[in-house]
């Protein structure tokens, strides 16, 4: 079992990759231990995140919806590999040595902007040295499922932002992971192409049923696509709620939206998230968000 880790010497062995011969038959595809980040800066420690423990099943979408400010992208970095918690752990179950441990999309531009489309979505493959019969494969499926055929030679600059988005999508389903890492991928979006670019997701995400960890701080994008959410609190960041989404699959997400059970989620996440919300506006005017 990974140990409970408190010092800071022993910072690179809180997170950990499992392989599949280190443990026993393990359910969780991403398992957090009570996990805790602090920022050190001149003058002060910033607590980030406090005290965090989650389980995520294999193939859950997982959603996370908290307040600006209350630590979800630092969540997700830490899971990515790219920050270190201060103190508790993370596990990733790896099932498959040669798959990436994880995949990210940002909220911003995160695709080169020297390659073309098909390289950036087939960027990942070719460092793991597939062949190219495969790469020529997977990369076609994905331009494909993302209606990105017709631009597989176009330049990122030559793209609207939904279609940059699409190939950060395509790239992160090509490279196959473990699980994908999404960081408010569509919250630059106007709204009609976020409703498109959601519904297209779900459709990828029915063919391969990938854990997904998924941050947003829109309520109604958490519970169109989530079979799980958590409610943050605003700083420091801690569980709040976690709600099941029990909306059958595959999704509609314009019919969604007609059900009355869509609008009593929504109220109802609303209720945990509202005196938080308030919170990081406290907190943002009075200067404690400023580190
Ligand atoms: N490298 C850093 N140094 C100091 N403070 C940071 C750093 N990264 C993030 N923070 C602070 O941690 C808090 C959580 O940040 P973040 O995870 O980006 O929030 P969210 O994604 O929920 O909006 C913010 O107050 C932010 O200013
Ligand atoms: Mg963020």
């Amino acid at each position: 079992m990974i140990r409970n880790v408190t010092s800071h010497a022993e910072a690179s062995d809180r997170i950990r990759v499992v392989s599949p011969l280190s443990r026993e038959a393990e359910p969780a595809k991403i398992r957090i231990n009570n996990l805790t980040k602090e920022f050190h800066t001149k003058d002060k420690i910033f607590c980030a995140i406090d005290d965090v423990s989650l389980e995520i099943a294999p193939g859950t979408f997982f959603l996370i919806v908290g307040p600006s400010g209350c630590g979800k992208t630092t969540l997700l970095r830490i899971l990515a590999g790219l920050d270190q918690p201060t103190c508790g752990s993370i596990e990733i179950n790896q099932t498959d040595r040669n798959r990436p441990c994880n995949s990210m999309v940002f909220q911003g531009e995160s695709i080169f902007p020297w390659m073309t489309v098909w390289d950036n979505a087939a960027y990942g493959l070719k460092m793991r040295n597939v062949s190219k019969v495969e790469i020529k494969e997977v990369v076609g499926h994905y331009l494909d499922r993302t209606g990105l055929s017709k631009f597989a030679h176009a330049y990122p600059h030559q793209l609207s932002g939904g279609m940059k988005q699409r190939v950060s999508i395509a790239r992160a389903f090509a490279n196959d992971p473990e699980v994908l890492l999404m960081d408010e991928p569509f919250s630059a979006l106007d709204e009609q192409n976020r409703l498109l670019l959601q519904q297209e997701l779900l459709r990828i995400w029915e063919e391969t049923k990938k854990t997904v960890l998924f941050i947003t701080h829109s309520v109604d994008e958490a519970v169109t696509l989530g079979d799980k959410i958590m409610v943050m609190t605003a700083h420091p960041g801690r569980t709040k709620a976690l709600i099941d989404v029990s909306f059958e699959r595959p999704r509609s997400v314009l019919e969604l939206r007609a059900r009355p059970e869509y609008g009593e989620l929504v109220y109802r996440i609303w209720g945990y998230l509202r005196d938080e919300v308030q919170h990081a506006k406290a907190d943002a005017e009075s200067g404690v968000m400023k580190s």
